[in-house]
């Protein structure tokens, strides 16, 4: 490598420097730190040493494992993720997760054989931001200890069996901007606090629980990007969430038992998917609704009635979107009778 002979002093010092160091101390090559090595093993030994940690060996460096990721700079562990694997036996959440102080993202998703609770040591995670517990089977409440990790953005419980309602405390995690609780057993109304969660856009998804109640009113003044709340039983009035200044892209409301009128409702252009099904929407299909790129769109199962706006994708999407309501026409329904 002719470059590197005609290269300085200066650096030929140090490749014999580093050449050197890694051959007298190979020890302290490892770039793991002491205490999340101990606690990584301490989390293996908690889940019954399953094949999925099965690189996790005390002779090599713990930032070289599998499901982890260590800082680049300062070495520490910021990411955990265990995902899709059987556990050989019942195991508990690994209390030890709570020793990992520099952990931001911490998932476990389809995990079987993992038991509750969610151990209260994770509130020493003061720097989580991400927290994923998606298909683990976990019951009882929503943890209340998470409105205590001020840092979170990102909250994803997607299908496990969480009973009780949406703690209103969730509110006070000042930089929450994903909440998603969807597929779980959760009951009683949506906390009108959630409308406080100010800053960014909102992502919220609680879809296919069995909320009830009406939508907070509140809930007209939050900036979305979007918002899934299908599958429920919630009643009243949407028209809110639509307006000239919103920016969500998705918005389904489907299989709910909402009823209000949405000739009046304000689409705007970031409106790329709205799924309305199964309500007691009534009214007509907003003119403005034909200028909008609508990828999804289904007002099918309400009560709507009207000519059916010309225009955007609202004829191409096809009769399905808007079959079984009171007496919408026009294309792509049968022509609307002229009386
Ligand atoms: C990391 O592990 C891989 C195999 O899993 C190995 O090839 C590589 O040499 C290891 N690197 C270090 C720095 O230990
Ligand atoms: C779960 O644990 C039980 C013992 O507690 C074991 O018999 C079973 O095989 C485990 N399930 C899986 C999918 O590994
Ligand atoms: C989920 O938990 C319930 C009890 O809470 C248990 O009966 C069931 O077997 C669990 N399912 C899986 C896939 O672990
Ligand atoms: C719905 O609202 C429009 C005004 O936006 C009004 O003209 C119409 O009568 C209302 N429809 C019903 C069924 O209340
Ligand atoms: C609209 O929803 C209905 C009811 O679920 C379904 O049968 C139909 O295929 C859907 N159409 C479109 C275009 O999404």
């Amino acid at each position: 490598m002719p470059f590197l002979i005609a290269d300085t002093n200066m650096n030929t010092a140090v490749i014999v420097l580093l050449a050197v160091s890694v051959l007298l101390v190979p020890s302290s090559s490892e770039l793991c730190h002491p205490e999340d090595k101990s606690a990584l093993l301490r989390i293996k030994a908690s889940l019954n040493n399953p094949p999925l940690l099965s690189s996790w060996q005390l002779t090599t460096d713990c930032c070289n494992w599998s499901s982890i990721f260590c800082d680049l700079t300062t070495h520490r562990i910021v990411s955990l993720f265990l995902e899709q694997a059987d556990l050989p036996v019942l195991s508990p959440i690994p209390p030890a997760i709570g020793d990992l102080p520099y952990l931001e993202d911490l998932t476990l998703n389809a995990l079987t054989n993992l038991t509750r609770p969610v151990p209260t040591s994770l509130l020493r995670l003061k720097h989580l931001k991400y927290i994923t517990f998606t298909d683990i089977n976990l019951s009882g409440p929503v943890p209340a200890f998470l409105s205590h990790l001020r840092n979170l953005r990102y909250i994803n419980f997607f299908s496990n069996q969480l009973t009780g309602s949406i703690p209103s405390s969730l509110s006070r995690i000042p930089k929450l901007r994903y909440i998603g609780l969807d597929r779980n057993l959760l009951t009683g109304t949506i906390p009108p606090s959630l409308s406080s969660l100010k800053g960014n856009l909102l992502y919220l998804v609680l879809a296919d629980n069995d909320l009830s109640g009406e939508i907070p009113q509140s809930f007209g003044d939050v900036d979305f990007g979007y918002v899934d709340l299908s599958g429920n039983r919630l009643r009243g009035d949407a028209s809110f969430l639509f307006g000239k200044d919103k920016r969500a892209e998705k918005i389904d409301l489907s299989r709910n038992r909402l009823q209000f009128n949405l000739s009046g409702v304000q689409v705007y252009e970031a409106l790329t998917s709205l799924d309305l099904r199964y309500n007691k929407i009534y009214g007509e299909v907003p003119e403005g609704m034909a200028g909008l790129e609508l990828d999804t769109f289904n007002v099918s199962y309400n009560r709507l009635c009207g000519r059916i706006p010309v225009g955007g994708n609202l004829q191409s999407i096809g009769y399905s979107a808007y079959l079984h309501n009171r007496c919408l026409c026009g294309d792509p329904l049968p022509p609307c009778k002229t009386a």
